[in-house]
This record gives C-alpha cells, sequence and structure tokens, in this order.
C-alpha cells in the first residue's frame, strides 16, 4: 500500500526561520519513526533551502529536490513550494520559477490553491503552472473546491470543470506525479463552519477519480492520491483516512502546531 500523503501547508507563515525551524525540528523527529507516512512541508519558499538543509540526513543523505535521488530507502520527509510562476525564469518580478522551488529542495508543489484562486489564478494559468510544474518533476498537489455545496449536485460541475480544464492533454508519463487535494472552500480557514464529513469526502473522492479516469485512463486514476483538506485536525483526520478512505490530507492551521500536527501524523501512521 502507498504511504499516506501528510501535507503542512504553512501559507504566509511563520514570520521567521527561528520560528519556522522551532516548528519544524519537532516534526522532522517525529517523522523519522514513521513508516506508513510521507510528510510534506510546504514553508514560505524563502524559508524552504534553510529547512531543506536542516533535514538532509534524515532521508539517507541524498539531497533532496534533486531529480536524481530517486530513493532506494522511504522517503519520510519531504518538501513542496505552496505555488510557482508559469515560466521558469525571466523579466517577472516578484515571481518564482518552479525549478527555483525545485532546486532550493522542493519535490512537492501546491497549484491551485483557493487562495492564490481568490488572487486572481484562473483555470488558464493553473493550467499553465501544472504543465511547467510537471515538466520539471515536480509532483503537483492540484488543489480543487466548490465555494458551496448546492443539493443538486451542481457543484460536481465545478470540480470536474477545475480538473479538467487543469489536467486534460498531460502527457501520460507525467500523469504519476499528479496528486490531488479535495478542499471544500467552505471547509477552509478559521473562518469555516467547519471541517466536511468523512462520509462526504467518500463519495466526492469516487466522483474526482471517475473524472480522473477520463483524463488519465483507469490505471493511472487509480492510483492517484486524492486528498482531504479544509479543517482538518487531530479528532478528525483518523475519519478521513479511515472511513473516508482519503490517501492523506492536506493540513493548513494545525499545521504550524507541531504538537497538533505530530498527533495527525500518528493516527495516519497507526491506520
Ligand atoms: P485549514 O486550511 O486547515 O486551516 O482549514 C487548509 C488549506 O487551506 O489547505
Amino acid at each position: 500500500m502507498k504511504n499516506k500523503l501528510i501535507v503542512a501547508n504553512w501559507k504566509a507563515n511563520p514570520e521567521s526561520i527561528r520560528e519556522a525551524k522551532e516548528i519544524f525540528s519537532p516534526i522532522k523527529r517525529a517523522a523519522a519513526k514513521l513508516n506508513q507516512v510521507e510528510v510534506v512541508i510546504c514553508p514560505p519558499a524563502v524559508w524552504l533551502a534553510e529547512l531543506v538543509k536542516g533535514a538532509r540526513n534524515w532521508n539517507g543523505g541524498v539531497a533532496l529536490g534533486s531529480l536524481k535521488a530517486t530513493p532506494p530507502f522511504r522517503v519520510r520527509l519531504s518538501f513542496g513550494g505552496q505555488d510557482a510562476f508559469w515560466e521558469l525564469i525571466g523579466a517577472y518580478t516578484g515571481q518564482l520559477g518552479p525549478t527555483m522551488i525545485r532546486n532550493a529542495g522542493a519535490t512537492y508543489l501546491i497549484i491551485g490553491h483557493s487562495e492564490t484562486r481568490a488572487l486572481g489564478d484562473t483555470d488558464n494559468l493553473i493550467k499553465a503552472k501544472v504543465r511547467l510544474a510537471l515538466k520539471h518533476g515536480l509532483k503537483v498537489i492540484l488543489c480543487v473546491g466548490e465555494k458551496a455545496r448546492d443539493e443538486h449536485g451542481k457543484y460536481l460541475q465545478i470540480l470536474r470543470g477545475q480538473i479538467e480544464s487543469a489536467l486534460t492533454g498531460v502527457p501520460r508519463t507525467q500523469a504519476k506525479q499528479i496528486i490531488l487535494a479535495y478542499e471544500p472552500i467552505w471547509a477552509i480557514g478559521a473562518q469555516a463552519k467547519g471541517a466536511d464529513t468523512p462520509a462526504a469526502f467518500l463519495e466526492q473522492s469516487i466522483f474526482l477519480r471517475k473524472v480522473l479516469t477520463g483524463i488519465i485512463g483507469r490505471e493511472m486514476a487509480l492510483d492517484c492520491s486524492i486528498l482531504y483538506g479544509g479543517s482538518v485536525d487531530a479528532d478528525n483526520a483518523a475519519g478521513f483516512l479511515d472511513e473516508g478512505g482519503a490517501n492523506g490530507l492536506l493540513v493548513g492551521r494545525v499545521s504550524l502546531s507541531p504538537e497538533s500536527f505530530i498527533k495527525i501524523l500518528k493516527i495516519a501512521n497507526s491506520i
């Protein structure tokens, strides 16, 4: 069975590398004891290289993020970026290309998070970002989710549209680098009314896998990890992983609290 993927999305936190290390150190120690879980830390890009340096020895001493570092060992701890530009380099003030993120040590990249969509990421931009990141060897965590869930199931067409637009035409050889994160927008963040239910997640994930099947084929779609995100905490994590059948979790706020995040890791490791 594949390792569960527990992704920490730190968003724009914390303010200093000292604080970043304080959050990261206990998580790194806990990750070393896991055998069923891959932990993916997605810090702000400015802290990435320094945290990666501190983690090197935990993955068999092989430099993370290197394309040559196909692990003969079980990876327990990886890094990800939270977004990247749709060009590699050039005159784009303020932007970071996916190979910059990769060369700083990330193997994963979150794309299409609802917060970047809200700041102007359109389906077309997301598609361009996904293409470029996949082409350059990153594993893409594509986020999809609806603003509101209507009882007639119209929101399902929104999810379908987000996936089809981002992934149609992806070369088969790159399809295995795709991870899907289902994050209903109404369940994300401190203002949310709370997490989705494991039963509802299970239903959505069956639908999402069907949509994926139409794009990347049955075999790849069955193999694709589908994560749940939105108000995940130590109390609801087991439900999503067990009853909900999630292949992993995308954790926001709670990933900044090492104590609670480590609880989630241990739960995931035991399921
Ligand atoms: P949350 O965020 O866990 O704080 O709800 C999840 C996310 O935005 O990925």
